[in-house]
């Protein structure tokens, strides 16, 4: 296993479009499992994340590991939570995004089995939010115009310090 270089925003490459996955390869199941080393112990990781733009990514919210490939949200729930979420791609940043409370949805598992669960509460935020990451979504998109500008204030600040 090895530990993945993470890209950051405002990097373009994580706002591509992530490919479905037609085989699930050797490499693939490598590749999970080196971003379920880089994720540690932080609640999600998608592959754009790490510089592949494949359709997966790993989750571990209550001590459950998912390897997720080719996720598809079947169901979304009105209710809506309005958490805080933080992004290994968006260091320092608690962004409020408001997310669907319970969700069903399909995805192939690394043995190739398709998956149907429900999810509610922090794993429902979780896999919505890796799901955006594979369309090329992150959670600043959903800050208001002024909260927005707030953020690349702050960091075009962090770029200038880092540049230091
Ligand atoms: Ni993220």
């Amino acid at each position: 296993m090895a530990l993945l270089p993470i890209l950051c925003e405002p990097n373009p490459r994580l706002r591509e479009i992530s490919k479905p996955i037609e085989t699930i390869t050797p490499d693939i199941l490598r590749l999970l499992d080196d971003m379920v080393e880089t994720m540690a112990n932080d609640a999600g990781l998608a592959a754009p994340q790490v510089n592949h733009q494949k359709r997966l990514f790993v989750m571990n919210i209550t001590g459950e590991l998912f390897k997720i490939i080719n996720p598809k949200i079947l169901w979304k729930s009105s209710v809506v939570l309005l958490g805080q979420e933080g992004c290994l791609s968006i260091p320092g940043e608690s962004i409020s995004v408001p997310r669907a409370e319970a969700i069903t949805v399909q995805f192939l598992d690394p043995a190739g089995i398709l998956q149907e669960r429900s999810f509610s509460g922090l794993e429902s935020v979780c896999f919505q939010h890796e799901s955006d990451h594979l369309d090329g979504i992150l959670a600043i998109d959903y800050l208001s115009p002024l909260k927005r500008s707030l953020y690349k204030r702050r960091s075009a600040k962090r770029a200038l310090h880092n540049r230091k």
